[in-house]
């Protein structure tokens, strides 16, 4: 009985979406009257309602100063990105950290790593998401271990599942690759380097947006996204889920300010006494109307 009214009730309002939703969502991307956009891969397009909103949001903070931006609304800027960032990863407001790039949050996260082991990365990866572990390696005593992919530019899984062993520290590798568009099966990944005490870290740039994301499903360690391709936001904020049993191990490559438990109390803390939570690896001010079209353009995909 219950199904049958479920079916009377939500069968139109799925209809309707079906039907009606994409032509009220083509006119909210008016290049596309134009163009057959096909680089989201590249930057995406920030659909109406979010610029109309972040133009009004901009102005306010230029023109309105604190009294536009008091404490708490500096707060919240924050706050409602992680909120949206958690239920779009499936993880909890906690293991959220705000970042201004996938390049900021993976090397405030590299540096946060205990010394020693191996990194696993592949040959054919986005540069930032290998770069930074040559630069920190000689500093952290790590090998990087790249590895190569078949004639066809995909790279065999088990060849990665191959690479790990008892002194691999973390696998860092990309949900898609933005070479090949190629998907990994992080499940199988993360369940090889948990074997011996490593972890996962993803880059998800390319997926987020477009395929769901689970992280726990995953059994992923830290994932992280930027807003500008697949969740159509502006440039210059990104989201990192780090797994709650490691983030509060974690001391932040990089902190400041916002690292602490009670933002606004800018007393010296010393010795450095982080706040509980990915929250530890926020620092200070940046462009804050990046984070607002991030919360806004996650907000519209309505993915979850
Ligand atoms: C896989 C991947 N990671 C990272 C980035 C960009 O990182 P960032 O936000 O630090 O510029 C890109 C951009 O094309 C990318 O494709």
């Amino acid at each position: 009985m219950r199904s049958l009214i479920d079916v009377f009730y939500y069968l139109p309002a799925y209809i309707c979406r079906r039907k009606f939703l994409p032509l009220v969502r083509k006119k909210d991307f008016p290049l596309t009257e134009k163009y057959v956009y096909l680089s989201t891969a590249s930057i995406g397009l920030t659909p109406q309602p979010v610029i109309e909103y972040l133009k009004e949001y901009i102005g306010s903070l230029l023109s309105g100063g604190t009294v536009f931006l008091d404490e708490k609304e500096e707060e919240n800027t924050f706050e409602n990105l992680r909120k949206t960032a958690s239920d779009l990863f499936n993880c909890s407001p906690y293991e959220v950290a705000v970042f201004s790039s996938v390049t900021e949050s993976l090397a405030s996260i590299a540096w946060a790593l205990p010394k020693g082991g191996e990194i696993i990365s592949t040959s054919i990866e986005f540069p930032s998401v290998v770069y930074l572990w040559l630069r920190i390696a000689p500093d952290k005593k790590w090998t990087v271990r790249l590895v190569d992919p078949d004639p066809s530019l995909l790279i065999e899984e088990d060849a990665v599942m191959e690479a790990v062993n008892e002194k691999t520290r973390a696998i860092v590798i990309s949900h898609v690759e933005f070479l090949t568009g190629q998907r990994f099966d992080l499940k199988k990944l993360a369940s090889r380097v948990h074997v011996t005490g490593g972890i996962l870290i993803i880059d998800g740039i390319q997926a987020a947006g477009h395929i769901p994301v689970d992280v726990k499903a995953f059994g992923a360690d830290v994932y992280i996204s930027g807003s500008y391709k697949w969740l159509l936001g502006p440039m210059g904020s990104a989201v990192t889920y780090i797994r709650k049993d490691l983030v509060d191990d974690l001391n932040p490559g990089i902190v400041g300010w916002r690292s602490m438990q009670d933002i606004w109390n800018l007393e010296l803390k010393i010795p450095l006494k982080y706040a509980p939570g990915a929250r530890r690896f926020e620092y200070g001010t940046s462009a804050y109307e990046a984070k607002v079209g991030m919360w806004k353009s996650i907000e519209y995909l309505d993915i979850r």
